[in-house]
């Protein structure tokens, strides 16, 4: 998380300069996932935290699409549409098909076809079964057999224009071969890449630092959507035509015959396609592609059926957007068995514990397999996946291949059941799954020791001497990375020990390359002035989770320091006492930032980075934003007792709108106790320290509610 400063903030409150570094963060992020998923085969999040930073990193591009990066993920796997190709309103829409999955789906489709055209059982129904090609579909116009327009499917109804980018292609001909050519047609089929293209593409994408893409079909989208054509050229794009749009006379009675014409104007066919006067032979295609699959060099994820004879395609029509003429026969995803040899808890940038299986080596649809997800705690438990185990492991698409399920008959005996970590591996700190709002626990377990945790450590220190945090000028996340690599700095105390320990326990900064004596001092001075910081900004600078700029204000404001802070939350560790319930009576503090606040002052770990950046640092308080005239104005208050005409939380509020702190517990700072009926030890303790004690009513007065 190069630039955190943004990263709780909604898109829609993003300003520009946030926008850009939150881009810059995301592309990174994102691009540091794709390369452990991809590269090292060791996903570091779940399939739905990896979507949140892709969907995040897609709104943020909406809004400002000037910003979009050339590395943004966007024009990668997946992408969006690009906002900068030309809208293409499809002449006649680009239909879909229906999916099946088992072979009686294939029967009732052949019987639903017979019905409606009232075809007797002796009238052939002949259907032509075509590989299905794992691409993207394209509609290509051709004007006197001239090459005019090329566009995607988009939503069916408009698509990009992307003929540029067609007309690169190495089987799209320009213009089209023979004499009787319709003066209209719209020739339809998807664009692919083949196997040996995707994989070179990959090296070379590798060679120079890019992240590879997940498989053919993504790099065809990728690659389609370039807006330089140079690019498109070089990436060795195929196209096969099998279907047409609008056309000015028909090219055929039947399928077969269009196909042949197609074949005839240029076009290359999706083979093997094979004409099926039974079910049976449809069937006996399905197998036999099913069986060749691997063998083809590109990549298909079905078989197509067709009704042959154009006529009845015609007279059948459409339900919505698929044909009723037409079916998608698909693959089942692809799947192997194996022994599950270890279970490994892999820790990611931002703490979360990822299960991931460690399997006997095993070949998936063409893919050796070594490692599968388990997704998080209760998956396993829900499984009951246990190492030694023998289990269904899957890949379908490009999905990072998982553990489907365990076959019970082949474990062995004495296995025993899995139990999930309750520290984190790397660091020992306590692993926490986070109470949601609802009540119910998030599926992540996290590692509460952020500071402190190997796996997340660089990560905190680049967000500590982020923008909204220390903001220390010449010590950006460059320096971090080295300073860190270097061992000059493992936690945030570090920095402020920078000056002092160079040339001691470090060799001398001035010395490295890159640096000298000016360059030095200014960092040494920009560190310095920044030993005086607003408690605000130190609050976010420790990077607790759900902790950003508004909820650090907030803290500071209701906490005055950061030693309060830390009281008041190990106090909170107890969800039954009265500081927890204080906490969540802060306006815009719910259960989950409470929780995430209590968890990482809970960890005792913690409180030693916090306490050794305490010595290093003199935090200034924050004014206090509410109003400053009032005779509560800047004080500190504490309730203790029953308070009879409002709730606890409408009197905190209500003495905050006034400009006074409340604190959770009497200390030296407090200023006035409002104490009502069964006060205990907080009364005492005012007694002890001689502070003001008010009755509710006597307060009422003070801020003028009575
Ligand atoms: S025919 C009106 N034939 O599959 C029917 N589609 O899941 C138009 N596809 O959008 C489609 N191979 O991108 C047809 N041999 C094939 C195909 C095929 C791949 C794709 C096509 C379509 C998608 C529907």
């Amino acid at each position: 998380m190069a630039a955190r400063s943004s990263n709780d903030v909604a898109v829609g409150a993003l300003d520009e300069k946030q926008a850009k570094a939150e881009l810059k963060r995301l592309a990174a992020d994102i691009n540091e996932h794709d390369r452990l998923y991809y590269q090292e085969d060791r996903p570091a999040l779940s399939d739905a935290a990896y979507d949140a930073l892709r969907a995040r990193n897609a709104a943020i591009e909406v809004r400002f699409p000037a910003l979009v990066r050339p590395d943004s993920p966007s024009t990668r796997i997946g992408a969006a549409p690009a906002a900068q190709f030309e809208k293409v309103v499809h002449r006649r829409p680009m239909l879909s098909l229906n999916n099946a999955f088992a072979d009686e789906d294939i029967t009732d489709f052949a019987e639903r076809v017979r019905r409606f055209l009232s075809l007797d059982e002796d009238t052939e129904l002949a259907i032509v079964a075509e590989p299905k090609i794992d691409g993207l579909s394209a509609s290509i116009r051709y004007e006197k057999g001239v090459l005019v327009q090329a566009a995607t499917r988009g939503d069916g109804n408009e698509g990009e224009d992307i003929t540029r980018n067609v007309m690169t292609l190495q089987d799209v001909p320009h213009r089209l071969n023979g004499t009787k050519i319709p003066d209209v047609l719209e020739v339809r089929g998807e664009v692919y890449m083949r196997r040996e293209d995707f994989l070179a593409l990959n090296k070379a994408q590798e060679a120079a630092g890019k992240p590879p893409y997940a498989n053919p079909r993504n790099s065809a989208a990728g690659s389609l959507r370039q807006l330089d054509p140079a690019i498109t050229a070089s990436r060795g794009l195929r196209f096969f035509g099998y279907a047409w749009g609008e056309v000015s006379e028909p090219l055929s009675t039947t399928l077969c015959g269009a196909r042949e014409r197609l074949g005839a104007m240029g076009f290359t066919l999706n083979e093997p396609t094979r004409r099926c006067a039974t079910i049976d032979e449809v069937l006996a295609h399905y197998r036999f592609l099913e069986g060749e699959r691997t063998a083809l060099p590109f990549d298909i994820d079905g078989v197509v059926y067709k009704v042959d004879r154009l006529d009845w395609q015609e007279r059948l029509g459409q339900v919505t957007r698929s044909p009723r003429w037409a079916i998608a026969h698909k693959f089942a995803a692809e799947q192997a068995q194996t022994i599950l040899r270890d279970i490994e808890i892999q820790v990611g940038r931002t703490g979360a514990l990822t299960p991931v299986a460690r399997l006997e080596p095993v070949t998936v649809g063409g893919v050796v397999v070594t490692n599968a997800t388990l997704h998080n705690e209760e998956e396993i438990k829900r499984k009951d996946v246990r190492v030694g185990d023998t289990v269904i492991v899957q890949r379908a698409g490009d999905v990072i291949p998982q553990v489907v399920a365990v076959v019970a008959e082949k474990r062995p005996k004495k296995t025993k059941a899995y139990v999930f970590p309750d520290v984190c591996p790397r660091c020992g700190s306590a692993a926490v799954r986070e109470q949601l709002e609802s009540g119910e626990l998030e599926k992540v377990k996290r590692c509460t020791g952020g500071l402190i945790c190997p796996a997340q450590a660089m990560e905190r220190l680049k967000h500590f001497v982020s923008r909204d945090a220390f903001d220390i000028e010449g010590l950006g996340e460059k320096q971090i990375t080295a300073f860190w690599e270097e061992g000059r700095i493992a936690r945030p105390g570090d920095i402020f020990r920078l000056a002092a320990q160079d040339g001691k326990s470090h060799p001398a900064l001035a010395d490295k390359e890159g640096w000298g004596a000016q360059s030095v001092a200014k960092l040494f001075a920009a560190i310095e002035s920044r030993r005086q910081i607003g408690l605000d900004r130190l609050i976010f600078g420790l990077g607790i989770r759900h902790i950003g700029q508004a909820n650090a204000k907030l803290l500071a404001r209701t906490y005055g320091s950061l030693d309060a802070l830390e009281a008041a939350m190990v106090q909170a560790q107890d969800r039954e006492g009265e500081a927890w319930a204080d906490l969540l009576n802060v306006d815009g503090i719910g259960v989950k930032v409470a929780g995430a606040l209590v968890d990482f002052f809970g960890e005792a770990r913690n409180l030693e980075v916090v306490h050794d950046l305490q010595r290093e640092l003199t935090a200034i308080e924050a004014p206090p934003q509410a109003q400053t005239d009032s005779p509560v104005a800047g004080k500190t208050v504490v309730f203790t007792g029953a308070l009879e005409t409002m709730s606890r939380g409408e009197a905190k509020a209500q003495a905050e709108a006034l400009g006074a702190k409340v604190a959770g517990s009497v200390s030296a700072k407090t200023d006035i106790v409002i104490a009502g009926p069964g006060a205990g030890s907080k009364l005492k303790k005012a007694a002890e320290l001689g502070l003001q004690v008010y009755t509710e009513a006597e307060w009422r007065a003070l801020i003028g509610a009575a």
